[in-house]
Formats: structure tokens, C-alpha cells, sequence
């Protein structure tokens, strides 16, 4: 029966290791020569403008590479996780399999196996917001590490009403599947801001680790609209200015009513969570400094995790035409984060952004000294 197992593994890994040589030698041929062989964006749609057979092929090649890593980290279907148990059991335990006596694992406890199935856990840690401060990033750079498993979607079970009311088997069911001794992380932005999130999340895990990745206000808040501007001008609708949005006109204050101002006010929000969580619940990751320069950024959050350290250098590598670090799984697999995520800013009135800065500063203060974090904010 094992030895059966164990050839079936043996022809797997053969397949899966052919599969590898082809997809390099296609890529050496590709790039030209191997000390030119750089790590490519296939997740950029805008790369070079190759005939249709060139595209086909190279979607393929991607779809393939990134159903193998989609399998490593247990995010794949049940089905594909599932086709793939038996393996991932035998690598993960081979000390478990060989100290004893095969056949009597395998039929005294045959849920010795099951044990490390593959299922689908709810989160131990929530990047709750903000919007705009770099969750997505955030998302995938720890999805690096071989312990953490990302919901791909944003679920927005704790703040959509709906949803909420589908109860926790419902937002359990849209978690990737994982194994044991990985944790699953799921991001929505609009958590931080909603005022009944704290307390549901309190309510299904009370000790649950709770990421806020944030960014200087100000500039969070124009990026915020950004977004929004660019949402109309794909409908061709047009949309106030940012100044309209930020001033209220007749007093000339700042416009604590506009959204983008109201969710750049952190500690406002803060305070409700810390209703419910203690600070130390709470880690506060520097959405500027996780663009600029995300390595230590991502071993703090290990730590605050209590990861061992697994992401290093040669997992980020700099882009400098998208002014952006990407993310290399593997050889063969890298990815860059999707180019609206580095879009441009409108130019805002220097009065305004002035304005803005002297509004967000004592709520700024505040917010260090909750969080044990200081920024170099204005
Ligand atoms: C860097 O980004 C540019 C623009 O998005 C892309 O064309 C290029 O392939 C990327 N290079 C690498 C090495 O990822
Ligand atoms: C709650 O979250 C903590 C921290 O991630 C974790 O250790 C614990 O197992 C979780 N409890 C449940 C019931 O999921
Ligand atoms: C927007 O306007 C342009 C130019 O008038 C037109 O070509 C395009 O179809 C419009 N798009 C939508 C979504 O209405």
C-alpha cells in the first residue's frame, strides 16, 4: 500500500519536476540567456505586445506555475488541496512514517492522516484598514511566508449586515483551505471604520491579532479620492474637486463631514477597538515604509505574529518602471501588485494640503501615543 503511495509520489514529483526544467528552458529561451534571466511581471497585462499564440502560451505557462503555488499554500480548491493531501502528508511527517511501522499507522489511525488534512480555519489575524494604506500589499507580502495563508477576496463579513447575518460557518466557508499549522489572514479595509466591527470580531475570537496598516493622512486621504475620481471618469461622469470635497466652503475649515477626511482621523476609529482590544492586540504597520522599504516592516509583523522569520531579500525585489517592489515566490513564480495600485495624484492646492496637515496633527500625536508607533508625519 505505502510503497504504492510512494511510487505514485515518486511519478508525481517526476511530472512536477519536468514540468519545472520545461517551464525554465522556456523561460531561458524566453529571456535570452540565463544572467539575463529576470524575474517577470505576468500578472502586468501591459508587458510587451506579443502575437495572440505568444499570449496563449504564456498564460498557460502562468495559470500552471500559479496553480502550483496556489497548491503550496492551501489555497487552492478543496478538490486540487485534496488530490494533493496524501503528498503533502508524506513530506510534511516523514519521521512520523518511517519510526513506525507503515501499515500499522495506516490501520490503527487513520485519523493520524486527517489530522493534517487540509481545512478551512477561520483567521487568526484580520488586516482591518485603512483603505488606501496598503492592505493589499500588506496581504500579499505575507502571503510569502510559507505559514500564512491569504482569503484572497475581501470577505466584508464583519460590516456588511448581510453577510454578518449568514453566520461565522458562512465566512468560515469562504476561507482557503490550510493546514494546521498555518494561519489564515483575511483583509477588509472598511473593518477599521465601522462602528459594530470591533465588537463582532470580538465575539468570535477575543484574542485574535489585529493588523492597521496606515499612511501619512493627508495623503491617504487624496489617494482615497483618487480612487473615487478615477471609478466616475471610467463612467464618464464627472466629480467635485478634492479641494470641494477636503473645505468646506463657507467656513473655510477643514470638512470633517468628507469620508476620506473622516477615515484619515485614525485615532477616532482606534478608540473603538480599543473598547474591546487591548493595544497590544494591535500591531501598526507604516504603509509608506512597507512601499519604500518592506522587509522590516514584514519581520515585525512576523514577530507580533510569532512567526518564525521566513521572508527575506531575495523574496523582494525592486521594480524601477513601476517604482514598486514585487514579490518572488520561487523561481518561476513572482508576482507584481496590479498597476492601479501606484497610481498618480491629482495636484491639490498647496493651501489645502497645508490645511490638512495642521487639521490631522493633534489627532496624529494622539494616535502615537496610543499605539507606541511615531511617524515623521507633518
Ligand atoms: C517592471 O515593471 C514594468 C512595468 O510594469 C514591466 O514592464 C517589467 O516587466 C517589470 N520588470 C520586472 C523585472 O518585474
Ligand atoms: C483566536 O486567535 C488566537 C490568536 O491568533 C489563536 O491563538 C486562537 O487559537 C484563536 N482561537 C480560536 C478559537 O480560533
Ligand atoms: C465615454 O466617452 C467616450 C468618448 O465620448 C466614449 O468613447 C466611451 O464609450 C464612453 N464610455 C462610457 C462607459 O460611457
Amino acid at each position: 500500500m505505502l510503497l504504492q503511495q510512494q511510487a505514485l509520489l515518486r511519478q508525481k514529483l517526476l511530472v512536477l519536476g519536468s514540468l519545472a526544467v520545461g517551464s525554465l528552458l522556456y523561460l531561458v529561451v524566453r529571456v535570452g540567456s540565463l544572467d539575463r534571466l529576470q524575474p517577470s511581471c505576468p500578472l502586468d497585462g501591459s508587458l510587451r505586445p506579443p502575437d495572440a499564440g505568444q499570449i496563449l502560451l504564456r498564460s498557460l505557462q502562468f495559470k500552471r506555475v500559479l496553480l502550483l503555488h496556489e497548491l503550496r499554500k492551501g489555497n487552492g480548491t478543496p478538490e486540487q488541496v485534496h488530490l494533493r493531501d496524501p503528498e503533502k502528508v508524506h513530506l510534511q511527517d516523514p519521521e512520523k512514517v518511517h519510526l513506525r511501522d507503515p501499515e500499522k499507522v495506516h490501520l490503527r489511525d487513520p485519523e493520524k492522516v486527517h489530522l493534517n488534512a487540509p481545512v478551512q480555519q477561520l483567521p487568526r489575524a484580520l488586516i482591518v484598514g485603512v483603505r488606501k494604506g496598503g492592505t493589499r500589499a500588506l496581504l500579499e507580502m505575507l502571503n510569502l511566508h510559507p505559514a500564512v495563508v491569504k482569503a484572497s477576496q475581501e470577505i466584508h463579513f464583519f460590516d456588511n449586515d448581510q453577510n454578518y447575518a449568514r453566520g461565522i460557518d458562512w465566512y468560515r466557508g469562504k476561507m482557503p483551505f490550510s493546514f494546521p499549522h498555518q494561519i489564515t489572514i483575511e483583509k477588509s479595509p472598511a473593518y477599521f471604520i465601522t462602528e459594530e466591527v470591533p465588537e463582532r470580531i470580538f465575539k468570535m475570537n477575543s484574542s485574535i491579532k489585529l493588523l492597521v496598516i496606515v499612511r501619512e493622512p493627508t495623503t491617504r486621504a487624496v489617494s482615497d479620492y483618487t480612487q473615487v475620481l478615477e471609478g466616475k471618469e471610467r463612467k464618464n461622469k464627472t466629480y467635485h474637486k478634492f479641494e470641494e470635497l477636503a473645505v468646506d466652503e463657507a467656513t473655510c475649515e477643514v470638512n470633517t463631514k468628507y469620508k476620506a477626511v473622516r477615515t484619515s482621523i485614525y485615532t477616532h476609529h482606534l478608540e473603538r477597538w480599543l473598547h474591546y482590544f487591548p493595544a497590544e492586540q494591535l500591531h501598526v504597520v507604516d504603509g509608506d515604509r512597507l512601499i519604500s522599504d518592506p522587509l522590516p516592516e514584514l519581520q515585525l509583523v512576523e514577530r507580533f505574529l510569532h512567526l518564525p522569520a521566513a521572508i527575506s531579500r531575495s523574496n523582494l525585489y525592486f521594480n524601477a518602471t513601476r517604482g514598486f517592489y514585487c514579490l518572488r515566490f520561487s523561481l518561476l513564480f513572482n508576482k507584481c501588485l496590479a498597476g492601479s495600485k501606484g497610481r498618480t495624484h491629482p495636484a491639490v492646492d498647496a493651501s489645502v494640503v497645508e490645511k490638512l496637515r495642521r487639521f490631522f496633527h493633534p489627532f496624529n500625536q494622539k494616535f502615537y501615543q496610543i499605539t507606541g508607533r511615531t511617524f515623521d508625519w507633518p
